[in-house]
């Protein structure tokens, strides 16, 4: 039998997401269920001085109104208490009290028999609020930015290596230009949704997220409730992208309303109420100021950023993180600032930090690259950083030069003219345009179990999940390698946080901080088996030694005669076993690379570390010198346009990515990943744009309608490649994050291809057909 990972095998939840059988978040069919429906603020920040709900409570088949008025208290962590993060969730208890940070934000929540008697109860409730003056609009409230301490997960948001303004000063050329991006919506295809169950005082949540674990945790720590008593389902996930990453209000509400009125309840957000209180990209000013010798050569780079924050709590956009790393330079300033406005919070969203970050860093290395009259892709390779030099470390793999050299050959970077504004085809200007990708290769504990069933088949329960970028099946094909069996034999179980804590879905970690444990198990599992049928007299195996032996299609033989040994099932048979299991964790980080901390004692996770310690899979993976390294995945991307000179309408021909992100575990789902992050910064490049009111500060585009995303007709040919090296440091399997760094430097890319087209530099996103002609 031969390795099924690496093959592009069809997802295997395929089948049953196209025929409507994968439930997801709003529709397990839970008995006696109610629907609650949010009703939300119109101002932008004030306090609710009265909520009328009298002629609401009336309705037919309402059943009641949870207001801050009549609702439970929640628990508000204090730093001490586990999961208490700086981020996302302590401040944005809902309804805990009468004031309003944000334009709809949750004040009241109706419970009915039905959506629609929710939904027509909502519309009747009477709110008098008092308004106070909001901060409403980015530039104009920019002299109130601050510097935070620190960005998302610890990062380090204030950077300095050399003397940036003694380099400028003898700089033979500069750039110095500011890029702005603007505030950006994930929308997810499935909208957040959460369904609570209470069972005496056992809590279920179906909830749409991207972390199991975590809402489990916060459930516990809110509700005051003990963890073992909280039970979150996320069996399918219609996408995140960072939007369901954080734990949101209405994750709380249905079972504070649950609780309230004593029956299961459903929330989900509409459209539109997503736009407001379940995260977005920030808008950013990015001002970037670069300095090089005549040849090329990067003495100095700057990177001030400003984005803006809620103030309900902080989050930075860490846009400069990648560029203390991405090109060799002896002098680096990376800075953040942030401004609070009257929006709801803002959370990561796909790469957060090195999308709009590349963006503007990769546009002025064009700018840069005009400038000095030489090649874009030669000022990449003059400048090419050969290790991490803010780190001071190796690259644990990067194969960058290759991304460029195929990624040009792909896209015919040779047809490029360097004289912007005067190639045609037919009657439209045609450019091109490259830059660099980039994304931390993060990995962080997971554990997982594994079980081979005597009838020979195997499973596998992790507490991660699949937020649709195919982890079930890639995670099938990885405990099918290590099981010895082919992958229908093998049934994946994710999603439930009973099972074992696997990572959040966030960063690009899942596949190298979970695949890892899942093989470690399944490898767990063939151990025992191995010793127990050479203890075994009846077996053919008897007295060999392990290390002799070796497992295929369902069977363990000895490696130089492979005829000599037996299948799983008849060893299991013989000793009467209906199943045999192993529990692995995997404690391994790259972003924390000191000791891990041990699970506490007695704690179900504390028994799988014990049993970790005699799995030599977890040993040698454990055991692996990765101090040395920093781990990264890069890529290059190669965009061609064809613009319209008389409408400024832009139509992208081609768009070629190459990356190297380490062995790819599935070709199909890799290259469908990567696809999905181009198309993302497509959109962020020529499209999406949230606006706000500039009067009253409520977000106006709160639809599909009006917040323009990709279709099929906007979209190009896209080839995507990969290098497919294993990196030797990060886990066995060899195997970065993927689900990321489609998105950084593409829309440089474009920005750049439609320069290169028009003579025109757009520095302002989206680059709309007005910014063209104007
Ligand atoms: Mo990702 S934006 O870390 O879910």
């Amino acid at each position: 039998m031969s390795e099924s990972v690496g093959k592009p095998i069809d997802r295997v939840d395929g089948r049953l997401k196209v025929t409507g059988a994968a439930t997801y978040a709003a529709e397990f069919p839970v008995k006696n269920l109610a629907y609650g429906v949010s009703v939300t603020s119109t101002i932008t920040k004030g306090r609710v001085k009265n909520i009328d709900v009298k002629q609401a409570e009336k309705m037919p088949g309402v059943i009641g109104v949870m207001t801050s008025e009549n609702c439970m208290m929640l628990h508000f962590p204090q730093s001490s208490d586990p999961g208490a993060g700086k981020y996302g969730e302590k401040d944005l208890l809902p309804l805990q009290n009468d004031r309003v940070f944000y334009g709809g934000q949750h004040i009241a929540i109706v419970v009915a028999e039905t959506f629609e008697q929710a939904d027509q109860a909502a519309a009747t409730i009477k709110v008098e609020y008092e308004p106070q003056t909001a901060a409403i609009g980015f530039k104009k409230n920019m002299g109130t930015a601050y510097k935070p301490a620190s960005g998302l997960g610890g990062t380090e948001t204030q950077v300095k290596r050399g003397d940036v303004d003694a380099a400028l000063q003898t700089a033979a050329v500069k750039i110095d230009e500011t890029y702005t991006t603007p505030v950006y919506h994930h929308n997810a295809m499935e909208p957040h949704a959460t369904i609570a169950e209470w069972n005496g005082d056992k809590l279920t949540v179906y909830d749409a997220s991207q972390s199991v674990m975590g809402v489990k945790s916060l459930l516990s720590l809110m509700l005051g409730i003990p963890q073992e008593n909280v039970r979150v389902l996320s069996l399918f996930i219609g996408g995140g992208f960072g939007s369901k990453g954080f734990t949101w209000p209405n994750t709380f509400l249905a079972p504070m309303a649950a609780k309230q009125f004593n029956r299961p309840v459903k929330l989900v957000l509409s459209r539109q109420q997503a736009f407001s209180v379940a995260g977005r990209r920030t808008q950013t000013q990015q001002k970037i100021t670069l300095g090089a010798s005549q040849d090329g050569k990067l003495t100095t780079i700057k990177h001030a950023t400003t984005s803006e924050t809620s103030f309900v709590d902080e989050f930075t956009e860490t846009a400069g993180v990648a560029t203390t790393m991405l090109y060799s330079s002896p002098n680096v300033d990376v800075s953040h600032e942030l401004v609070r406005l009257n929006r709801g919070t803002p959370c990561p969203m796909r790469a957060p930090g090195e999308s709009v970050g590349t963006y503007a860093l990769e546009v002025a290395m064009d700018e840069l690259a005009y400038k000095l009259n030489m090649d874009p892709l030669q000022l990449r390779l003059v400048n090419y950083a050969e290790t991490e030099e803010q780190k001071k470390k190796e690259f644990s793999s990067k194969n960058l030069k290759d991304c460029y050299q195929r990624g040009a050959d792909a896209i015919g970077w040779t047809n490029r003219n360097a004289q912007p504004g005067i190639t045609k085809e037919g009657n439209y200007l045609v450019g091109y345009g490259m830059a660099t990708a980039t994304y931390p290769a993060n990995r962080s504990a997971s554990a997982a179990k594994a079980t081979l069933f005597a009838d020979g088949h195997a499973e596998i329960l992790c507490g991660t999940q699949d937020i649709g970028t195919g982890t079930y099946t890639i995670m099938t094909q990885i405990a099918a390698d290590a099981f010895g069996l082919p992958v229908e034999k093998v049934k994946v179980k994710l999603g439930d946080s009973d099972y074992p804590k696997g990572a959040q879905s966030g960063g690009s970690q899942v596949t190298a901080s979970v695949g890892p444990a899942i093989r470690a198990a399944a490898l767990g599992v063939v151990s025992k088996l191995v010793n127990i049928a050479v203890a075994d007299q009846n077996s053919p195996l008897h007295g060999y030694k392990e290390e002799d032996i070796m497992a295929d299609n369902g069977r363990i033989y000895l490696k130089k005669n492979t005829d000599k040994g037996e299948t799983y099932a008849a060893i299991l048979n013989r000793k009467g076993l209906a199943q045999l299991d192993a529990d692995a964790k995997t404690n391994v980080s790259t972003r924390n690379q000191g000791p891990p901390t041990p699970a506490p004692a007695g704690s179900p996770e504390a028994k799988i570390e014990d049993e970790s310690k005699t799995n030599m899979a977890v040993q040698e993976d454990e055991h692996t010198d990765r101090k040395p390294y920093a781990f990264h995945s890069f890529g290059a991307q190669f965009a061609k346009v064809l613009v319209d000179p008389e409408l400024g309408t832009i139509k992208v021909e081609k768009l070629v990515g190459v990356m190297d992100i380490g062995k790819v575990m599935n070709l199909k789902t890799a290259t469908n990943q990567i696809m999905g992050g181009m198309i993302f910064a497509l959109g962020m490049a020529l499209m999406e744009n949230t606006q706000y009111d500039p009067n009253n500060g409520r977000v106006v585009t709160r639809d599909l309608a009006q917040y323009l995303v990709p279709v099929h007709a906007d979209i190009p040919e896209i080839e995507v490649q990969f290098i497919d090296k294993p990196d030797p440091y990060i886990s066995p399997l060899g195997a970065r994050g993927i689900g990321e760094i489609g998105v950084t430097g593409m829309s440089a890319a474009i920005a750049n291809a439609i320069y290169n087209a028009t003579g025109k530099r757009v520095r302002d996103l989206p680059i709309t057909p007005d910014k063209l002609i104007a």
